[in-house]
């Protein structure tokens, strides 16, 4: 409920910010191209943010009643990079792929294409312009998939790995965001038996490792 609070308030300022800015754009004193105009963006794509993860939130609470498939980890990868080319473009920044076409895992695509999404548009987010992002997927000893994200974000400040998953939390000097994207892929993760962790690649970046149960295609099991 605390949680809640805090999200209104936070959806009432970026709505208060959008508002004001546009009424002084329509006075017509102030351009629309011009930095007034930039915060009325930047306000809606605040608002779009939150309300996308609240949606997340929500469809986690339907999906730990079960809703689940048999999903290939490639097009789950394949479908959150969609989501983050355009901003990887802007920044000049290569994503970089090496994904095993085989491994499979049981759940919710939305909700796991929204975890790896914000994993990746972190990644594209805190790293520097030029640089790259590596996305690897294989199977470890015990039966598990593991997708790592691999970013030049320069390393990570002392003691936030254990820090960052934490809501509201950020740890850099980018403040544009909200927080909540490491909580809501880590809960979604966790509502499919698996976990999230984070290392710290000093001076260089830091990568994500999601782990999760991996389901045996049907091909293997044949064969
Ligand atoms: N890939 C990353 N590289 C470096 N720092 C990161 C990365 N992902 C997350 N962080 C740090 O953790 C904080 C929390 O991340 P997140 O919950 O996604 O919130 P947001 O992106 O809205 O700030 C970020 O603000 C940043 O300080
Ligand atoms: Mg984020």
């Amino acid at each position: 409920m605390q949680r809640l609070g805090f999200v209104a308030h936070e959806l009432r300022n970026a709505l208060h910010t959008a508002a004001i800015s546009f009424q002084a754009i329509r006075s017509g004193r102030i351009p629309v191209q011009g930095t007034t105009g930039d915060v009325v963006e930047r306000s809606h794509l605040r608002l779009r943010a939150m309300v996308d993860g609240l949606l997340t939130q929500v469809r986690l609470g339907a999906a730990l009643r079960g809703r689940q498939e048999r999903l290939s980890i490639a097009s789950l990868v394949q479908e959150s990079i969609a989501f983050a080319t355009a901003d990887a473009a802007e920044k000049k920044i290569q994503l970089l792929t090496e994904v095993d076409p085989s491994l499979q895992v049981e759940g919710d695509r939305n909700l796991l294409v929204s975890a790896l999404t914000n994993l990746l548009q972190n990644a594209v987010k805190f790293t520097g312009r030029g640089g790259s992002v590596d996305i690897r997927s294989t199977r470890n000893g015990d039966g598990r998939v593991l997708v790592e994200i691999e970013d030049g974000c320069g390393g990570l400040p002392a003691g936030a790995a254990e820090r960052m998953f934490g809501p509201f939390v950020q740890v850099g000097n980018d403040r544009s965001g909200l927080g909540l994207g490491l909580t809501i892929a880590q809960q979604v993760v966790d509502a499919h038996g698996g976990t999230i962790q984070v290392r710290d690649l000093p001076g260089r970046g830091c990568v994500f490792t999601v782990a999760i149960p991996a389901v045996q295609a049907a091909e293997d099991l044949a064969g």
